[in-house]
């Protein structure tokens, strides 16, 4: 299933937002790439999902550690995880490939993982620092 971009996943900071949209457009590049079975495609992606992450992480960070964001370690927390395991998916992709059910896998938690992320936490940067 898709990301559908909806006001709920706006934090109020425009930079961010515009970011967000990017992300959301990739995940969706990913979740298609999968849906077809597209293996050059699903690769494709995944290189492109870590580059981006680490740039935006980045961003969000500079902004959180500027504005003395008083929750800005466990967030980063979060992010690492997150490139911990596209980093993990890479990985695998590139040593043996993954299975249909794998990849099914990765996708789910990929969507589930973009969308609370954003809806919560970092929804929660925008309400503290706005
Ligand atoms: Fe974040």
């Amino acid at each position: 299933m898709r990301v559908e971009w909806t006001d709920e996943l706006s934090i109020g900071i425009g930079i961010i937002d515009d970011q967000h949209m990017k992300l959301v457009e990739r995940v969706n590049a990913f979740v298609d790439a999968v849906e077809c079975r597209d293996d050059r495609k699903i690769e494709e992606t995944v290189n492109y999902l870590i580059g981006y992450t680490i740039q935006h992480f980045g961003a969000e960070e500079l902004i959180m550690l500027r504005n003395g964001y008083d929750d800005f370690k466990k967030h980063r927390e979060e992010h690492n995880w997150f490139i911990k395991m596209v980093y993990d998916v890479n990985k695998e992709l590139l040593d043996k490939g993954l299975s249909q059910e794998r990849l099914d896998q990765v996708r789910e938690l990929l969507v589930s993982w973009i969308v609370n992320h954003i809806k919560v936490s970092d929804k929660r940067i925008g309400e503290v620092i706005r």
